[in-house]
């Protein structure tokens, strides 16, 4: 499994000779180093409808034909939109081609905000679990720290973690340092942070509150080989 980050919460795995990409938020997002008309992945999966997070979506997934899995009305909703879509729910996994996907809890609001200023309802928000070649790979979403971390942690080796730390809409610093103990994942990278005002912080400092696990700072681009 080769993982890359892409900034903010934008997350590659290349498995199976498939490319999944979680939260493909683009357009608007000063961080990645990614362009929306070469992005052609097999498949894209989505924490919630946040627009920073749903992003792309929409046009990468009519372009390269990409399966969507989505929480259960985010997905209804895209399906809407005419992409090929698969719902699922908090607690729930499924065996996918390019590995196994699992929705775990997280702690945060979800809805889509249109152009013309109606929020969309778009069920609850969630992490992700993903197992293929016989590593996990966590990807917490939005959220704040809950205890029932520790329960993720222990039903599950995570190898890396990808975890939120700007604070104000997400966990910050100290808490996302926090959550690394109840979660025990091998190896953690930060996200979340820099891409607004009110989400700069400093991950080197994120690193130096995590003292009992192993924390790497990923550049948008940076790739990892597990
Ligand atoms: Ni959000
Ligand atoms: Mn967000």
């Amino acid at each position: 499994m080769k993982v890359s980050y892409h900034g903010h919460s934008i997350v590659k795995v290349k498995t199976n000779n498939q490319v999944i990409l979680i939260d493909p938020f683009i357009t608007g997002n000063e961080l990645t180093d990614l362009v929306v008309a070469d992005e052609k992945p097999d498949v894209i999966l989505l924490t919630h409808g946040h627009n920073d997070h749903v992003g792309d979506t929409i046009e990468i997934a009519k372009a390269s034909g990409a399966l969507v899995v989505a929480p259960n009305e985010l997905a209804i909703w895209l399906g809407w939109q005419g992409l090929t879509t698969h719902g699922m729910n908090i607690g729930g996994a499924y065996e996918f081609d390019f590995g196994t996907v699992k929705y775990t809890k997280a702690f945060h609001s979800s809805s889509y905000t249109t152009e013309d200023e109606q929020l969309i309802y778009m069920g609850m928000p969630a992490g992700i679990l993903l197992t293929a070649e016989g590593k996990t790979m966590y990807h917490a979403g939005d959220t704040s720290l809950f205890g029932d971390m520790e329960l993720i942690g222990k039903r599950n080796k995570i190898d890396i973690a990808f975890l939120p730390i700007g604070d104000n809409f997400t966990m910050g610093l100290e808490d996302a340092a926090y959550a690394v103990e109840l979660l025990t994942p091998k190896l953690t990278v930060p996200v979340h942070y820099n891409t607004f005002p009110a989400i700069v912080t400093d991950p080197e400092v994120f690193k130096k509150l995590v003292t009992t696990h192993e924390v790497e700072i990923m550049k948008p681009g940076d790739s990892i080989e597990l």
